[in-house]
């Protein structure tokens, strides 16, 4: 049986992972500065990771939430803990989409309406209907046309308003640092305004933090800096390490009506093990300071070479801007230096998503690549 193409595939085999490191299958050592989509947190194969799901295999590695399971409750205690935000709930599925997905469904069960407002270059997943608030034509399909989704620009408040006047709009959704759009970042008065704005509409506000989120860039939430409080906050990517485990944290106001969310593999145990183990590694590591102090070190770095236009983002969540397209750029840089980077839906834009426990010397060693690379440009 063939496979469905689902991205353009490299020619590349990995087979071992280690720290900021992917090995392909002939032996070839990759500097990984993309942990597949910016889920790679901790680090490929953590040896305290490969055994905590190591054991947790060994004892159950799944049941379905029909039982108790204590490590859920557990899980939950410690990203209470180390995010440093409270009284909310945590509802566990599988991956970034389906956390959205719910969410959205909550919006709307909550306020009892049907419409939602998204923002220009938002990327919220490929499902059905979260795909309806992602503002990217190439994965909109003809099923998503009647959607009740309105998108309005990246920091336009007055338009987001005008939206929320017509009191049909059940939640906003927005990323506070934007991934896959392109490392954009509205200002605090701007997230203070949507804010105010959902709570007088009576509309679920809804961090998007499945990309951003879980130290990526140098808070635990990205809105954290902007001081807000979202109804709703979306997890996953980071929160497994990749293993897949995604979630929602929803404000204690929202209650839960018996049956509203459910999922059969969402907070399994080795799940659970997995979040677990890449908290403790965030807490234990101080990574979410390494975050956020490396990002200092490579600005000074950038500033020093002059094709780079802009550096974009914050923490470990890097955006450096050229005046021509990239995507020549990474394939020099992932065939001949060996060094994995990202692309955004701005072409422009080469994306950085690191182990937040990368190394000053692995970024020396990028930089006297990407230097070397820039020769022909
Ligand atoms: C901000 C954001 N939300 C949601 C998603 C969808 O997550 P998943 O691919 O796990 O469904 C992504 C994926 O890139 C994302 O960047």
């Amino acid at each position: 049986m063939d496979l469905f193409d689902v991205y353009p595939l490299y020619d590349i085999t990995p087979v071992k992972g280690e720290g900021a490191y992917v090995f392909d299958k002939d032996g070839n050592k990759y500097l990984d500065l993309y942990g597949g989509h910016a889920v790679i947190s901790i680090g490929h194969s953590h040896p305290a990771y490969v055994n905590a799901l190591t054991h947790q295999l060994r004892e159950i590695g799944f049941y379905s939430n029909s039982v108790k399971n204590p490590l859920q409750n557990e899980l939950a205690a410690k990203l209470e803990k180390v995010s440093g935000i409270n009284d909310y709930s945590l509802f566990l599925c599988n991956s970034g989409a389906e956390a959205n997905e719910n969410a959205l469904k909550l919006a709307s069960f909550h306020t009892g309406k049907d419409r939602v407002v998204y923002f220009e270059k938002a990327f919220h997943g490929r499902t059905s209907g979260v795909v309806a608030v992602t503002d990217n034509e190439a994965i909109k399909s003809p099923f998503n046309i009647g959607h009740n989704a309105t998108k309005v620009g990246f920091g336009d408040a007055e338009a987001l308003e005008a939206e929320l006047e017509h009191g049909d709009v059940a939640g906003v959704i927005f990323e506070v640092v934007q991934g896959v759009g392109g490392l954009d970042e509205a200002t605090t008065e701007f997230y203070l305004k949507v804010a105010e704005l959902c709570k007088s509409h009576n509309a679920v506000l809804i961090a998007d933090e499945v990309q951003a989120g879980y130290g990526r860039t140098g808070d635990f939430f990205a809105f954290q800096k902007h001081g807000i409080r979202p109804d709703i906050i979306s997890i996953a990517k980071g929160m497994g390490n990749g293993f897949p485990v995604g979630g929602i944290l929803i404000d204690k106001t929202i209650e839960p009506k018996y049956g509203m969310l459910g999922t059969t593999f969402g907070g399994n145990h080795l799940a659970c093990a997995a979040g677990i183990a890449v908290l403790e590694i965030i807490e234990k590591e101080k990574l979410i300071e390494n975050s956020k102090s490396l990002f200092e070190y490579v600005k000074e770095k950038a500033d020093k070479i002059p094709q780079i236009k802009n550096l974009k983002g914050r923490g470990l969540m890097i955006g450096l801007e050229f005046d021509f397209e990239v995507a020549e750029l990474r394939k020099e840089l992932l065939f001949r230096h060996q060094i994995f980077t990202g692309a955004a839906s701005n072409k422009k834009l080469l994306r950085i998503l690191p182990p937040l426990n990368i190394k000053k010397e692995q970024f020396d060693t990028f930089f006297k690549a990407l230097k070397i690379a820039l020769q022909n440009y």
